[in-house]
């Protein structure tokens, strides 16, 4: 049995690197597995969020989720702080998990920057409460862009952890010797890092300053071609093999995205495109982004009109969630040695 689970948080600013690296992979993985996606809000507020923008934001993620073709009826989406599962395993797990794993995480190096006194505790436990919301479904699989891989390995430590420690008490109470499965992280295909248009060294993000660095999951045609066209190269054609982009970040980064939009490999994009200059191959990848994503974002747009049905979306989501969430929970402080139902 297989079951997929991953997370976006809601802190605006939805990207192309949001798309390709993970909500694409969400999509086509409905087809053959039992899936939740899920609104990480509590992960948001480990910075500070405006609260009216935070509400805004929960619901745009949901859209973004529906609009890109995850079915919410079929499997389950839901927002994070809605099943309180989440940050009660966290506990459990913020006592399995050790100070020296945490300190090793690059992604609080980055987020707290120099003044490192003054994060959030929250900043520095996000990545526990990030395996509290897979192992608190026994989830299988995680996709993920590249920049979540560290995150995934403690996860899968920690669930080890948990599984040696409490051997014993987990024999004794009949349950499997794995009780938390190790989740497998998934991140394949030709665009798990997309980098920013400005700065071929640095991830597209949300939090960059400016707009014409990442493509909006919202922007209209225009605003898509004009990004593309001023994106930073280099001024050489594209090379014809796939080695030829090895020193070309720029180049690399423009031709995965088109592989993963086009649902093909860099190699096929080369066989057509080597040779052609940005002059020719911009427009064709301005034509394919604004071909598979005004749809998205028309729709979202047409979703977030009605914000109540998307609360009732969440709402229904969350209360299949706890439905397989609460049992493990239970289960779990059970094997700690806890009382109570
Ligand atoms: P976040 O916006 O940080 O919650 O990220 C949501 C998902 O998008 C995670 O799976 C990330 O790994 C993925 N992601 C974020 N930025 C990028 C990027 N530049 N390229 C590929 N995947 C990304
Ligand atoms: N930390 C992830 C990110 O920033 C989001 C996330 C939270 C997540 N919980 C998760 C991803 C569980 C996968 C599984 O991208």
């Amino acid at each position: 049995h297989t079951r997929v689970l991953s997370g976006v948080q809601p802190t605006g600013n939805l990207h192309l690197g949001n798309y390709l690296g993970a909500i694409k992979k969400f999509v086509a993985l409905q087809e053959e597995h039992e899936c939740l996606y899920c609104v990480v809000d509590l992960h948001a507020i480990t910075m500070w969020q405006e609260p009216d923008e935070l509400t805004h934001n929960i619901r745009e993620v949901t859209a973004a989720f529906i609009a890109a073709g995850i079915d919410p009826k079929a499997h389950i989406v839901f927002n994070q702080s809605q099943v309180g599962a989440h940050a009660e395993l966290t506990w459990l797990l913020n006592c399995v998990a050790r100070i020296g794993w945490l300190n090793r995480m690059t992604q609080f190096k980055e987020k707290a920057g120099k003044d490192r006194e003054n994060a959030s505790v929250g900043l520095y436990d996000y990545p526990v409460l990030m395996a509290a919301d897979i192992l608190i479904y026994h989830a299988t699989h995680v996709p993920v862009g590249e920049d979540q891989k560290q995150h995934l390995e403690l996860a899968r430590d920690i669930a080890q952890k948990f599984n040696n420690d409490y051997a014993e008490s987990i024999a004794k109470l009949g349950a499997p010797e794995e009780f938390f499965p190790l989740p497998e992280p998934l991140i394949s295909g030709p665009a798990t890092r997309v980098m920013s248009f400005r700065d071929g060294s640095k991830k597209m993000s949300k939090s960059e300053v400016s707009d014409m660095s990442r493509i909006n999951m919202t922007d209209d045609a225009d605003t898509i071609a004009k990004k593309i066209r001023k994106a930073k190269t280099d001024p050489e054609p594209l090379p014809s093999e796939v080695e030829g982009l090895k020193e070309r970040p720029e180049a690399r980064n423009l031709v995965g995205i088109y592989a993963a939009l086009a649902d093909t490999d860099q190699a096929a994009v080369l066989a057509e495109y080597g040779g052609a200059t940005f002059s020719t191959f911009k427009p064709a990848l301005a034509e394919l982004a604004t071909e598979k994503l005004t749809p998205i974002g028309d729709e979202m747009r047409r979703l977030l009109n009605d914000p109540a049905e998307i609360d009732r979306i969440l709402g229904d989501g969350a209360a299949r969630a706890r439905k397989i969430a609460d049992p493990i929970l239970a289960k779990t402080k059970e094997i700690v040695g806890l009382i109570g139902s």
